[in-house]
């Protein structure tokens, strides 16, 4: 498939990102129109690919809010997302402060800020909810945290080409396109990484069954299924 040139770090830290896969993935995603991430995390395949569009899914709605205002107002976005980044935000007791302003807000422009604020300082780049679904990382100590601005500025062009939505793999795989490409889970160079869409409903029921055996075994499946061709 056509590949972008250069790789691109994506601006969020994220558990099972796969930015040193892609290489290996890039070699087994077909050439379409529209690439389909149903689960697009910090998004490091749609980055690292070239695809003339994008349909990026995700069922974390703080993730999907920062991305849209990463993509709609980019400039304003940036420069106050910098303010966050300073020796003073920077200690225990600010980043409580902060993560709680975080929990009480439901503006959507100061929690995408706060989301980023949250994804760097916290400990590890972790994103936990308790079940009350409040953002409970702690904080990450970390001497200088970086801000990615060239980063930012990357995705925010990139995602000229994408569209969000917050909704769950089943309710994404039923509005796919014929035709086009679908990037989910895998891990390793042995196993499939994508699919060409023919069926929508058997896609989804195909894809439901392999996170079936996914969650439940606790480990990457690890049959190497053929590419649907038509
Ligand atoms: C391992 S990450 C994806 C990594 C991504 N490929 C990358 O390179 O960064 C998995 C993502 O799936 C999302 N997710 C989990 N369950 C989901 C569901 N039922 N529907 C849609 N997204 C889901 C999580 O919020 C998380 O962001």
């Amino acid at each position: 498939m056509v590949k972008s040139r250069q790789k691109s770090r994506a601006f969020l830290k994220w558990a099972g990102g796969k930015y040193n896969l892609v290489d290996a993935i890039q070699q087994h995603l077909p050439d379409s129109d529209t690439l389909i991430e149903p689960f697009v995390g910090a998004g490091s395949v749609f980055l690292n690919t070239d695809y003339p569009s994008y349909k990026l899914n995700d069922i974390n709605a703080d993730l999907i809010n920062l991305y849209q205002l990463v993509k709609t107002q980019p400039d304003s976005f940036i420069a106050d997302a910098k303010t966050l980044f300073t020796q003073l935000t920077n200690q225990r007791e600010v980043y409580l402060r902060l993560r709680q302003q975080f929990n009480l807000s439901d503006d959507a422009y100061e929690r995408a800020l706060l989301f980023l604020y949250l994804n760097r300082h916290g400990y590890n780049g972790l994103c936990r909810y308790n079940l009350s679904g409040k953002f409970n990382v702690p904080f990450g100590s970390y001497k200088k945290p970086y801000f990615p601005q060239a980063e930012l500025y990357f995705f925010a062009e990139k995602a000229q080409r994408a569209e969000f939505s917050c909704a769950s793999y089943q309710q994404l795989m039923l509005q796919a396109p014929v035709g086009a490409v679908v990037y989910c889970l895998y891990r390793t160079k042995k196993e499939l990484f994508a699919w060409v869409v023919d069926n929508a409903l058997i896609f989804e029921s195909f894809l439901r069954k392999v996170l079936f055996t996914f969650t439940r075994k606790r480990r990457f499946v690890n049959h190497a299924y053929k590419w649907r061709t038509y």
